[in-house]
Formats: structure tokens, C-alpha cells, sequence
């Protein structure tokens, strides 16, 4: 029921919903620099909405304790009931992601069941998940029950939340530490997108966005070079050998992919650098500069799993990719970024790989040159 909200004709649709955040976003931090003294400021660009209770209680769930607690909690039966801080945090947490989504739930039923369909408000994941299951006629049918349809949207906000926000947020980073690389992002969206126009229509579609090959390849390389969802695990459901190893039943297997995305084996010498040209299609180079890039084939890509593999692999991997790529139009059309010096922080591999303690950039207003065409 899920899959077709997920569709390439959904996702298009959802293009200008999905903008109106990033531009807001945009226009706060533009405010901020505008509003320092000499049009520089350094803020932390860890994407979190201050003062949301969701957003919040997401942040607790899934950043709030240690390593150890997360294991105990997964391992240890009953843990999570042993009234500890942590565990009444967490069991408040919840409750706060419950209520909220319960309410949004109500209130965007209400607007289909009103017969809203045609505006473009409902063009929102939830709303086409709500309005998908309105249509299926009786649980028999596959309908999902309103407790399974919370569970569901709960999920997609946790699995989906958290994780575009720390790619945007990383790769704000590299772009800080590459210039050259800001620099190319900004002038290909400028070419041939141009910048947002004054009466706040959106300048963006699914396609426009797609087709931009350097943004692609720095979209590609942030997710390999930073995976997001840096581990995940399976359990083998029976015993098995692979590659001469005994794998009982039961057996937890840890699939990494920040281990994955930097085998020299399948990467090359420069699997620990940030080379988006790796992504780019070879006959976009001379081919001399061919001779030092070692192009990502489909050979190698077994190796590469930002999203997981199928069968169970990420449902938002499109939907994830493309508000990526909205909030970086949003965020370097009138802005530039560069590092904090002496600012220090590292890698903080939870559920999701954040940077600890937040990233703190320096921003400024991009100064666009009008002698220049794009
Ligand atoms: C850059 C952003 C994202 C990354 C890197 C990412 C990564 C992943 C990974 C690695 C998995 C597999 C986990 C496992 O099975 O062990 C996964 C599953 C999943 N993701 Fe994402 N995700 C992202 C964004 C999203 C978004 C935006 C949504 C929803 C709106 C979403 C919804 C889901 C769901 C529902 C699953 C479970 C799928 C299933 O088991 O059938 N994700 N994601």
C-alpha cells in the first residue's frame, strides 16, 4: 500500500510542497547573516527545528544515549521497562510522536474526507498514504487500521527525518572544506535553473533537478563518503557458509557501509577522498583526466549501500534524494560556507552519523556577480 506514495509520479508532484521548507529555511539563515555585523556569521548548520516537540523527541530517540544503552535495549528483554532516566525519556518520547502524528492524522483525513483533493496542499507523503488507504475498502482488503497507519507514518518520519537531515548537513560541510566543489554546485543550478524568482513560485521540478550531473555525482559521493545510515545488521534465519565461514541460525551480521564505501579494493587509492568526478559519466573528460579518475562501474556497486539492497531496502530512497537536492538550491543560492578554523568535531556513528558536537560553519551572503552568465 506504501510503495506507490513513493512513486516517481508522486515524488514529481510533491516537488513544490517539499520547496516551501528549504526556501524557509533558506530565508531565516539569509536573515541571520544579514542581520550580523560585518555579513558573516557563524552558526551551527545541524539541521534541527528548535522548539518542535517532534523533532525533539525524534532527537532523544535516536541520539540521546550511549552505544552501550542502544545494545541493552535491543538485546536485553524488558530493559526499556527498568525506569531509568533514559528509558522515561524515551517512553515520554514516544508518546509525544504518538499524539502528534494521531492529530495530523485526524486533521489531514478530515481535509480528503471535506473533498480538498484537488488542492495543492494534499500533495504531501502523508496525505497520499491517508488518502491510498481511504480508498481500499475494508481490512480484508489490505486497508491499514488507524493504530498500523500511525505506526507507518511514524516510521517514515524517523527513518527519514534524521537522516536528510545530517546529509544536507554534511555535505554543507564538504562544501565548506571544498570551495571548488560549493563553487561548481552553485554555478550548474545557476545555469540552468537560475535563481528563486521574487514571487516566491517555485523555480524547481523533479526532473530540472535530476539532470544536473555534478550535483548527482556530489549527492552520490556525500552518500558514500559519509553514509548516513553508517550500519545496519541481519539475523541469518538458518545456518549457512559464505566464503568458507560457518554462519549459525541466529547469527547477528553487521553490514557496513562507512566499512564498504572506502574499500581501496573496490574504490581505488582515493577511497578516502571526496571525488564526486568518480560518479560522472568518462566521456565528460579528456582523456587524460580519464587516466587519474577511477569511475564507479556497475561491477562495484554490490559495495555501495547507502539505501541497503533489495529486497528490503530504503522505501524514501528518491523521495530522501531529492529533498537533499531541494534544501542545497534553497541553501547555496544566496549563501557561501567555509570552516570554522580551530572548530573540532567528529563522526558520532548512532542510528544515524551525525556530526558531534553539531557542525558549526562560517556562512556569508554569495555575492552574485552580474557581469557574469552562467
Ligand atoms: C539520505 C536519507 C536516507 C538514508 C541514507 C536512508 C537509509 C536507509 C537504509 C540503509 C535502510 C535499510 C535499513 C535496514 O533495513 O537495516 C532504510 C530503510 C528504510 N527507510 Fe530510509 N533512508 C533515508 C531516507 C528515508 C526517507 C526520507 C524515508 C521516508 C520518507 C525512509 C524510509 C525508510 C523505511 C520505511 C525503511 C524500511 C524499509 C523496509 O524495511 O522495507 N528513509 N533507509
Amino acid at each position: 500500500m506504501c510503495s506507490p506514495a513513493f512513486s516517481h509520479n508522486h515524488i514529481k508532484e510533491m516537488v513544490p510542497t517539499m520547496a516551501i521548507p528549504a526556501q524557509t529555511l533558506g530565508k531565516i539563515w539569509e536573515g541571520r547573516v544579514d542581520a550580523s555585523e560585518n555579513g558573516s556569521v557563524e552558526f551551527n548548520v545541524a539541521l534541527t527545528v528548535p522548539g518542535n516537540e517532534v523533532s525533539q523527541a525524534y532527537h532523544q530517540l535516536l541520539t540521546g544515549v550511549s552505544l552501550t544503552t542502544l545494545m541493552l535495549r535491543l538485546y536485553v528483554p524488558f530493559y526499556v521497562d527498568v525506569p531509568f532516566k533514559h528509558n522515561r525519556i524515551r517512553k515520554q518520547s514516544i508518546q509525544i510522536i504518538e499524539q502528534v502524528t494521531a492529530k495530523i492524522i485526524q486533521k489531514k483525513r478530515a481535509r480528503i474526507l471535506a473533498d480538498k483533493e484537488d488542492s495543492e496542499d494534499g500533495k504531501d507523503l502523508m496525505s497520499i498514504l491517508i488518502r491510498a488507504n481511504e480508498q481500499i475498502g475494508t481490512l480484508d482488503d489490505g486497508r491499514l487500521t488507524d493504530t498500523e497507519l500511525k505506526a507507518q507514518i511514524m516510521t517514515f518520519i524517523g527513518a527519514g527525518h534524521e537522516t536528510t537531515a545530517v546529509t544536507v548537513t554534511w555535505m554543507l560541510h564538504i562544501f565548506s572544506t571544498h570551495p571548488d566543489v560549493q563553487r561548481k554546485v552553485r554555478q550548474e543550478m545557476l545555469r540552468n535553473i537560475g535563481l528563486p524568482t521574487e514571487d516566491n513560485k517555485c523555480p524547481l521540478s523533479y526532473d530540472a533537478l535530476n539532470a544536473l550531473p555534478y550535483l548527482n555525482a556530489c549527492v552520490k559521493e556525500l552518500l558514500r563518503f559519509i553514509p548516513p545510515v553508517p550500519n545496519t545488521s541481519r539475523v541469518a534465519t538458518h545456518d549457512d557458509k559464505i566464503l568458507g565461514y560457518d554462519i549459525p541460525k541466529g547469527t547477528h551480521i553487521v553490514l557496513s557501509a562507512a566499512a564498504w564505501h572506502k574499500l581501496k579494493s573496490v574504490y581505488g587509492e582515493d577511497a578516502e577522498e571526496f571525488k564526486p568526478e568518480r560518479w560522472m559519466d568518462p566521456s565528460s573528460f579528456s582523456e587524460e583526466e580519464q587516466k587519474s579518475i577511477k569511475f564507479v562501474t556497475p561491477d562495484m556497486t554490490w559495495a555501495y549501500i547507502p539505501f541497503l539492497t533489495r529486497p528490503r531496502n530504503c522505501i524514501g530512497s528518491k523521495f530522501a534524494t531529492i529533498g537533499v537536492k531541494i534544501l542545497l538550491y534553497y541553501l547555496l543560492m544566496n549563501l557561501e560556507y567555509a570552516p570554522v578554523p580551530g572548530f573540532k568535531f567528529k563522526k558520532s556513528p548512532r542510528f544515524v552519523m551525525r556530526p558531534d558536537p553539531g557542525m558549526r560553519l562560517i556562512v556569508k551572503r554569495f555575492q552574485h556577480d552580474t557581469h557574469v552568465t552562467y
